[in-house]
């Protein structure tokens, strides 16, 4: 056996990196194991051109579901902030919901809703404070989405709105004027009401005006509330409280749970697929997701229930979405409504798909259009104006538009799209559309939503199926027949579903198997992204999703190391090889090339209950270094990761000699990912 043959062999066997000393005596055990087995040659010719692939084909579809933004992602801790919470979201819910009132040593206070005066028409209701009796304490509490966790030492940013309405209502009143001042006391205290640390706030007059703290928690606390307590007998009006850690992520204001934000970032995402999914076209026509709505001050956008049963703040809104896209180096790919809601709106009611009334198509159109101006335009522009003023002068360099989101194709569907379509081809030429192929991989809104395609022309299709993993490992050569002459793929979202639901490494394998003809059809297919993304535990309506969390902790799922191995080493150039017996769906191979390093990058799936031993032929490796990093996730295929579990399933790394010609043996049940690198 070759020296490099024997060396490689170690990186499986003890799943630690190695050195050329140690490797052999451990890679002979190695190469026992599996002397017994069919060896399979794959030959990879270097110095023939490879064929250009999508060198953006891995990314991330965000939807809001599962809590993954408000909760989640955006790191906002007080839940209702805005007293805008409705019984038509839950039935137990109602503006004042996670709000209570506190009163200690003779404090006597109420808390009611009002929408006499509110801040803006986009934010109809605040509460109002009765302060009976100041006595020790008097206020209102909230205990963010399942408590709120505060770091000791660590500063958390607080805003609120507020006006003084009355003093001393009891007795008539007592006049008060512009410049009387009042104070606020904020604090942040655990569950038995011991302080965590306060600030102490001034407003003045009677009317509104926004004022902010901060505040550095003297104590670590998972379970923390936010506590405002008024020093003065009489009424006051609150709206939009909100707390922020500072440390958010690249510490932006209004910004992102950094360690959530820092997990997405870890799977080297080439785009964002945002805000949905099924939140987009939304729960009825009053209900679609209005980019204009989700921009400029957060106290102005217009909060509304979310598709998936709860509420959306809006605070994380288009320019949060193009802000992350833009700090983690991820093309931003917006979906915007077709003019038609989610063909299950209503679910009980079963209204069903419904379009704008076609009086109100021209309106709608141009908002779509000035979503390219706010993206793409000059400062100076109308939309590009308000752009730079939320801090953003730059464009952001939009090139990619979805519009609708696996609609029943209908007639209504079909003339609303088409209207847009046509809109932006005439006025924004340089944008690529994405068009929609329904919630199948077949079927008949998958054939219509490809007809129109194909008719219009369209860049790309957006297509969607979550199958078991059976159904991915039979259809690894879905794409090899696609004409690439037509609108290309966007795989927008799939995932292998498991009976149960779980994410085995069992369903994260067939998901690798899959990603290599992915890889391998990376000129037809430009876009993929798994789905959906995060899900907060307790607050799940849809599983499985690629990484769980809770307020303190993040569990990434076998599948999410998956797409990041995939992530992290997809190249521009797919590099034919030649697997000898022929590829099959146990053993599934791709080979890249990512020509800004020179590095080629091989992919070894083994869906297989047995080690395969393989031989891998290198024609025209002068170029490359000999020695090779490989990353390998494997273990019992219904391995699950998830909070229970001790040890998660998670790529071990090793690297080993190669050469012109080498050995190699992919474990049972395993994905390998070998780079060697340019010398
Ligand atoms: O990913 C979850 C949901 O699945 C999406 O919202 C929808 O597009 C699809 O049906």
């Amino acid at each position: 056996m070759p020296i490099f043959d024997a060396l490689k062999l170690l990186g499986r066997v003890n799943h630690v990196s190695c050195c050329v000393v140690c490797a052999l005596a451990i890679s002979t055990l190695a190469a026992h194991a599996a002397a017994d087995a069919p060896v399979t040659t794959i030959a990879i010719d270097l110095d023939q051109p490879g064929k250009p692939i999508s060198p953006d084909l891995f990314g991330l579809f965000f939807e809001d579901i599962n809590y993954a933004a408000d909760g989640g992602l955006y790191a906002e801790l007080v839940q209702n902030r805005s007293f805008e919470y409705q019984a038509t979201e839950q039935l137990s819910w109602n503006p004042l919901t996670c709000w209570e009132v506190v009163a200690r040593g003779g404090g006597q206070g109420s808390l009611d809703v009002a929408a006499s005066r509110p801040l803006n028409s986009n934010n109809p209701h605040y509460a109002v404070l009765d302060v009976a009796r100041v006595g020790d304490e008097v206020g209102i509490r909230n205990a963010g989405f399942d408590g709120i966790v505060v770091r000791a030492g660590e500063t958390y940013d607080l805003s609120l709105f507020v006006r003084q309405l009355y003093v001393e209502r009891r007795w008539g009143g007592k006049p008060f004027g512009p410049e009387d001042q009042f104070d606020l006391v904020v604090r942040l205290e655990d569950p038995a009401g011991k302080s965590l640390g306060e600030a102490k706030l001034t407003y003045r007059g009677r009317d509104w005006q926004r004022v902010e703290g901060e505040i550095t928690a003297t104590r670590s606390e998972d379970d923390a509330r936010l506590v405002l307590l008024p020093q003065t007998q009489g009424g006051v009006a609150l709206d939009v409280i909100s707390l922020f850690p500072r440390d958010t992520f690249r510490g932006r204001k209004n910004g992102l749970r950094r360690d959530l934000a820092e997990t997405l970032a870890a799977l080297h995402p080439r785009f964002i697929r945002f805000p949905g999914g099924c939140l987009v076209h939304g729960d009825g026509l009053p209900n679609m997701y209005r980019w204009k709505d989700t921009i400029g001050p957060v106290h102005e956008r217009r909060e509304q229930s979310n598709i998936w049963g709860y509420h959306q703040t809006a605070g994380l809104g288009y320019f949060e979405y193009f802000q992350f896209c833009e700090d983690i180096g991820a093309k931003p790919l917006p979906v915007v409504p077709a003019g038609v809601c989610c063909q299950n709106s209503g679910d009980t009611a079963g209204t069903g798909q419904d379009g704008l009334p076609l009086a109100e198509m021209p309106a709608y159109v141009q908002e779509v259009l000035d979503l390219v101006e706010w993206a793409n335009g000059p400062a100076d522009s109308p939309w590009g104006a308000k752009r730079a003023a939320a801090g953003h002068p730059q464009p952001f360099g939009l090139e990619y538009l979805a519009v609708g989101n696996e609609e029943h194709i209908t007639p209504a569907f079909e003339e609303r799209f088409r209207m847009i379509c046509a809109a932006l081809a005439e006025k924004h030429p340089e944008i690529s559309i994405i068009g929609t192929a329904g919630p199948s991989p077949d079927g008949s809104d998958f054939e219509q939503g490809w007809r129109i395609a194909n008719d219009l022309q369209l860049a790309l299709v957006d297509e969607h199926y979550y199958r078991s993993p059976e159904w991915f490992l039979e259809n690894l050569h879905r794409y090899d027949d696609y004409d690439r002459a037509r609108p290309h793929v966007y795989l927008g979202e799939y995932a292998a579903h498991e009976r149960d639901r779980r994410t085995t490494l069992r369903s994260a394998l067939a998901e690798a198997a899959y990603m290599t003809q992915l890889e391998r059809n990376g000129d037809v297919v430009q876009f993929a992204s798994y789905a959906p993304l995060l899900a907060k535990r307790g607050h799940t309506q849809w599983n499985p999703d690629l990484v769980y969390f809770t307020n303190t902790r993040v569990a990434p799922t076998i599948n999410y190391y998956v797409q990041q191995l995939f992530g992290a080493n997809c190249g521009d150039e797919y590099l034919a090889s030649h697997t000898s017996p022929a590829d099959d769906a146990a053993l599934t191979v791709s080979a890249v090339r990512d020509s800004a390093s020179g590095d080629v990058i091989l992919k070894i799936v083994n869906n297989g209950a047995e080690p395969r031993p393989v031989q891998i032929e290198l024609t025209g490796a002068s170029a490359l270094a000999d020695e090779a990093v490989c990353m390998t996730l494997s273990g019992d295929p219904q391995a699950v990761n998830d909070f229970n579990t001790r040890k998660p399933l998670t790529p071990v790394e090793s690297t080993f000699a190669v050469g012109e010609k080498f050995d190699y043996e992919a474990a049972a049940h395993s994905l390998n990912v070998i780079r060697i690198p340019a010398k």
